[in-house]
C-alpha cells in the first residue's frame, strides 16, 4: 500500500510518503519519506521504519582501542587497553572492539587479555577477509565469554578495482566465504562492507543478503572515508531494511568517519532508518578525523527521547572515561568538543550568563552533572557583565551592593581588557581595594 500525503508549508511543500508493508516481526509496517519541494530544491529524508521496530535499543559498539588506537601517537601497551576496557565495561557498552589480533603480536596479546579481564560485554577482534586472519582473531578471542569476529572486504567499485584488482562477483564471493570460515569459531559475526558509503546500493544490499545468508549475525555499513551527507546514509540503511529479505536474522550497524564533520549526524540518521548498533569511540578518535563521538550518540539519543531510542550507557561516567582515555592517549579534548570539552558547560558572553544565572535551562540542555563534567563555568571576560561579576564575587563570599558591584565593573572592565580571562585572584584584588573589605 503506498499512500502520499502533501502538506503546504508557504511556498514550500512537504510530501510525506507511507510506504506500507510487512517485512518480518522485527521490521515490521511501514517506512517513512519525507520530501520537502522548495522552489528550487526537492530534499528527501528517509524517516525509516522507526515507530514499529520491536526492539528499539542501540547496541553501542565502542571501538576506541582498536579504530581510535589507529591514530598516529595513540598506540597503547596491553595494561593501558585493559585498563580503559574495564572502563568501558562499566560505562556500559555493548561490545569492545579489542584490537586487530593478525596486525601485531601486541594486539593480539591485548584481545586475549581483555577477553579474559571483562564479564559480560562481547569484545571483537578485527580481521581482513583472509582464512590466517579469521583464525588468529578466533585464538585471541579463545577465552571471550562473548567473542565475536569482526570480517569483512571493501564493496566500493573504488576499493574492488583499485585494491584488490577484482571483480564485484569475486568480492561477494570472498565475503562469503569469509563469514562462513568465521563462524567456524563465534557465534556472533560481524560482517563489514568497507567503503559502503560509497558502494551502490543494489550491489550492497545483494553483499548484504548473501553474508546474512552465510552466518552473519551483524552488518557494518562503514562509511569509511566520511562522505555521505545524513540523507544519504539514511537512505542506505532504509534501502537495506527494505531490499534485503532475510534483514531481520541480522542487526544492522553504521560505522561513520568524521572527515566532513558528520560522523554523529550520518549515525543518528542510520538508526532512524532502522540500524541497531552504533560504532563509536569515545572523544570520537579515529583514523583521520576520527570516527563517531560515543558521547555524543548516548547524549543525543538521551535527549531526543521522543526518537524511541535507548542504550545501556550509563551517562555520569562519560567525562570521567573521557579524561581517562584522553590521559591514557595522550590527545588532548578540544576544548569545544561537545559532552566533553572544558568549554561545555562555560558561559562568557553577558546576554548568556544573564540567562544562566536566571535559569540554567535558558543556555545549558544537559546538565553538568547529567553527564559527569564539573558544574557549569561562569567565564569572566570583557563581554561578561554586571550579573556575572556579582555571581562570581558571591561565590568567592563578597556580597556587594548594586551601587558596589557599578563601581567594581568599571575596573573590572579594565582588568578584562588587559587580560582575556579575569580569575579569582584578579577578583580579590579589586575587592580588597574597596573600602570596608577584608581578606
Ligand atoms: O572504517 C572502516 O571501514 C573500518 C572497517 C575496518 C570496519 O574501520
Ligand atoms: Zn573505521
Amino acid at each position: 500500500m503506498l499512500e502520499n500525503q502533501l502538506f503546504g508549508l508557504g511556498n514550500c511543500f512537504i510530501e510525506k510518503r507511507i510506504n506500507a508493508h510487512t517485512l518480518s516481526k522485527k521490521y515490521a509496517v511501514e517506512d517513512a519519506t519525507f520530501t520537502v519541494r522548495t522552489n528550487t530544491n526537492v530534499f528527501i529524508y528517509p524517516i525509516g521504519p522507526i515507530k514499529i521496530m520491536s526492539n528499539n535499543k542501540i547496541h553501542i559498539f565502542d571501538t576506541t582501542l582498536r579504530d581510535g588506537e589507529q591514530v598516529p601517537g595513540c598506540k597503547l601497551n596491553t595494561s593501558e587497553k585493559v585498563a580503559i576496557a574495564l572502563q568501558l565495561e562499566a560505562l556500559g557498552v555493548d561490545i569492545i572492539e579489542a584490537g586487530f589480533p593478525i596486525s601485531s603480536p601486541g594486539d593480539f596479546q591485548s584481545v586475549q587479555e581483555i577477553s579474559l579481564a571483562v564479564k559480560e560485554v562481547s569484545v571483537c577482534g578485527l580481521s581482513r577477509a583472509v582464512q590466517k586472519d579469521i583464525e588468529t582473531a578466533a585464538e585471541a578471542l579463545k577465552h571471550a565469554r562473548r567473542p565475536r569476529i569482526h570480517t569483512g572486504i571493501g564493496t566500493s567499485d573504488y576499493h574492488i578495482k583499485a585494491k584488490f584488482n577484482s571483480t564485484r562477483e569475486d568480492i561477494l564471493q570472498r565475503a562469503i566465504q569469509c563469514v562462513k570460515w568465521a563462524r567456524n569459531f563465534t557465534d556472533e559475526v560481524e560482517f563489514y562492507a568497507e567503503d559502503a558509503g560509497r558502494t551502490d546500493n543494489e550491489y550492497l544490499a545483494q553483499v548484504i543478503e548473501a553474508v546474512i545468508a552465510a552466518g552473519a549475525t551483524v552488518v557494518n555499513i562503514p562509511d569509511t572515508t566520511g562522505y555521505c551527507l545524513p540523507y544519504q546514509y539514511g537512505e542506505k540503511i532504509a534501502f537495506l531494511v527494505n531490499n534485503v529479505p532475510n534483514i531481520d536474522k541480522a542487526i544492522i550497524s553504521c560505522h561513520c568517519h568524521n572527515d566532513l564533520g558528520l560522523a554523529t549526524a550520518n549515525s543518528i540518521a542510520g538508526v532512524i532508518a532502522g540500524a541497531r548498533q552504533i560504532e563509536c569511540t569515545i572523544n570520537g578518535l579515529g583514523e583521520r578525523a576520527g570516527n563517531t563521538s560515543l558521547e555524543e550518540v548516548v547524549m543525543i539519543i538521551r535527549q531526543h527521547g521522543h526518537l524511541g531510542f535507548h542504550t545501556d550507557v550509563k551517562a555520569p561516567m562519560l567525562n570521567p572515561i573521557s579524561r581517562l582515555v584522553s590521559d591514557t592517549m595522550r590527545m588532548p579534548v578540544q576544548p569545544n568538543k561537545a559532552i566533553v570539552g572544558s568549554n561545555a558547560f562555560s558561559h562568557s558572553s553577558g546576554i548568556h550568563q544573564d540567562g544562566f544565572l536566571k535559569d540554567a535551562q535558558t543556555y545549558e540542555i544537559i546538565a553538568p552533572e547529567e553527564v559527569g563534567a564539573d558544574t557549569s563555568k561562569i567565564i569572566l571576560t570583557a563581554r561578561s557583565g554586571r550579573s556575572a561579576l556579582a555571581y562570581r564575587f558571591r561565590k568567592l563570599g563578597y556580597d556587594f551592593n548594586r551601587d558596589e558591584v557599578d563601581k567594581l565593573y568599571e575596573q573590572f572592565l579594565q582588568v578584562a581588557d588587559e587580560k582575556k580571562e579575569v580569575q579569582d585572584e584578579d577578583l580579590k584584588a579589586m575587592a580588597v581595594a574597596m573600602a570596608g573589605v577584608e581578606m
